[in-house]
């Protein structure tokens, strides 16, 4: 059967974007048709200035997200990162098949880093090994397929590299995982913002629309949306990237495609009005048993805490002697 691997980041509030980008696909398909884990990945949260508390509060956040999203822990394991040691000795691992140049042509770490600087802070040495450590997740369990936004895409393809490099110095040892990524809004972009990324850690609130945010938050933030000088209705990525990004939210949430949606409209109010309640239906019922779950914390900390006892025995936990083993570091 397939193993799916694939993880969220407890930064900050889940958006639309991790939404639409990832999460609907776990708890629709993959976890049905897949071998499949989802992992709060909450290590990779302490790559810049954080507040603990803040870290755990949301970690629990999304973990009740994933839940409410619809991940079923009978269909798939659902478990928080630091709770298995494996992923961290592992990352040591790869580290000493990775290298210093890798790791600095990383997308994300040029833009993070930055962020960092900017903000006066140091950059922590961790975010610059962070794609070791992804990598560490996803090898870690004979990863076929990790589903992700098109954000992720160069880090799998890291993880790739690192799997097929080790297998030929150390011998056959990791499976090589392919990314996988939804045919529509694999990259929703910022609402005030149509060239950048929507984005949990951000700080620009009205162009991100939050899985929490009241539905009149959301009709607000989708109608103020930034679109571009043009009068009639057509989906350009280049020339009109605000509608066009409309356009992809409301295929994503009505199930159509966005060219085709392009020629049904006349106005671009419309297209904010109609993608504004299409948004707000679909984050209903993942806000509806958020509520219900936040009454039954035991039950959350039940499906996630699993990973330290019981199932997650199997968790990681077999696969490290043998990979240790393959470079000589255990007898
Ligand atoms: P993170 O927490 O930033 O995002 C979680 C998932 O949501 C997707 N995503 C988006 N998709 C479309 N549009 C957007 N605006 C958008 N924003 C986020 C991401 O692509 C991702 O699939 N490094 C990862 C977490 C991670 C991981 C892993 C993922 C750590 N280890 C192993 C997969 C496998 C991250 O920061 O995701």
């Amino acid at each position: 059967m397939t193993r799916v691997f694939s993880g969220i980041k407890p930064t900050g509030h889940l958006t639309l974007g991790n939404y639409l980008g990832a999460m609907r696909q776990w708890a629709a398909s993959d976890q049905h048709q897949a071998d499949a884990l989802f992992c709060v990945v909450d290590l990779h949260a302490l790559t810049v200035h954080h507040d603990p508390a803040r870290v755990r509060r949301l970690s629990r956040q999304a973990a009740t997200l994933l839940l409410a999203s619809g991940l079923d822990p009978a269909a798939c394991t659902v478990f928080v990162q630091s709770h298995v040691d494996e992923h961290a000795r592992l990352s040591y691992l790869l580290e000493c098949v990775a290298t210093d140049g890798e790791m600095r042509r990383m997308i994300q770490y040029k833009e993070k880093a930055a962020r960092e600087q900017r903000r006066g802070g140091s950059v922590r040495l961790s975010l610059l090994t962070y794609p070791v450590l992804m990598a560490a997740d996803i090898l870690a369990y004979g990863t076929d397929e990790v589903p992700v936004g098109h954000d992720q895409t160069q880090h799998v393809e890291l993880a790739r590299d690192l799997a097929v490099r080790f297998n030929q110095r150390y011998g056959h040892t990791f499976v090589v995982p392919k990314a996988t990524n939804p045919s529509v809004a694999a990259r929703v972009m910022n609402l005030q913002d149509p060239l950048s990324k929507m984005g949990k850690s951000d700080d620009t609130g009205p162009g991100i629309v939050y899985l929490l945010d009241e539905p009149d938050v959301v009709r607000r933030k989708v109608m103020r949306a930034v679109t571009d000088s043009g009068r009639d209705v057509v989906y350009d990525r280049e020339a009109r990237p605000g509608l066009a990004n409309l356009l992809e939210i409301l295929a994503a949430c009505s199930g159509g495609n966005p060219e085709a949606l392009a020629g049904v409209y006349e106005s671009y109010g419309h297209v904010k009005r109609d993608t504004a309640e299409a948004v707000v239906e679909v984050l209903r019922p993942v806000r509806e048993r958020h509520k219900e779950l936040c009454a039954d914390p035991g039950y959350v900390e039940g499906c996630c805490g699993m990973v330290r006892s019981g199932r997650g025995a199997w968790l990681g936990r077999p696969w490290m002697p043998r990979i240790e083993r393959s470079v000589c570091c255990r007898r």
